[in-house]
């Protein structure tokens, strides 16, 4: 696959995620999933009280991994609910948790035959990892699954402010030149 049809099939899309009419979108949720603030707690506002219900059946989720539930009042058809990795600093394997974020996200879409995941970006809220070091990951990520899974056929990256958006426009040339 060239690397502008790869291209072709990521959008940045600035705004609310719980917005979106995609096959699913992912929540930036904690080990808990029991909600929370942030996008987790906006993704449950919107949802309504049957997605904590299901969510109270899984346990949890360790940080790096990923677990999917229905959408419910969503217009997504699911969600996809993983924990990203606490920023301290960028020595305790922080990249590399972020990548099994958006890895284990996007495998679980394939696996329930799911073509378009949306993202917020992970971790760098509540839990302060640097933003353009996190969008990279999120490109790099999203560009790795879209070659290994061809029937992935949009990945959507939805920063919330005008400066993510910045970033992940920048770095969009940057991953997919
Ligand atoms: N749509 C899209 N992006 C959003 C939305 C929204 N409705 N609300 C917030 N964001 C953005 C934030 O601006 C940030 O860039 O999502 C990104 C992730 O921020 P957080 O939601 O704080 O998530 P995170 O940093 O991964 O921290 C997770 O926060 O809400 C709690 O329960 C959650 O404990 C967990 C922690």
């Amino acid at each position: 696959m060239s690397a502008v049809k790869l291209s072709e099939r990521v959008e940045i899309v600035r705004g609310d995620i719980t917005k979106l009419a995609v096959d699913a979108i992912v929540n930036a949720a904690n080990g808990t999933l029991l909600g929370g603030g942030g996008v987790d707690g906006a993704i449950h506002r919107a949802a309504g009280p049957e997605l904590l219900a299901e969510c109270r059946t899984l346990s949890g989720c360790a940080t790096g991994e990923a677990k999917i539930t229905a959408g419910y009042r969503l217009p997504a058809r699911q969600v996809i609910h993983t924990v990203g990795p606490v920023w301290h600093g960028g020595s305790r394997g922080e990249p590399e948790l972020l990548r099994s974020c958006y890895r284990n996200a996007c495998r679980l879409a394939h696996e329930n035959g799911l073509s378009s995941i949306a993202f917020p970006a992970i971790s760098t809220g509540v839990y302060g990892y640097p933003m353009r070091p996190a969008c990279r990951i999120a490109l790099e990520e999203a560009k790795a699954a879209l070659e290994r899974y061809p029937d992935l056929k949009k990945v959507v990256v939805v920063p919330f402010s005008p400066e993510a958006e910045q970033i992940y426009r920048e770095l969009l040339q940057e991953v997919f030149s």
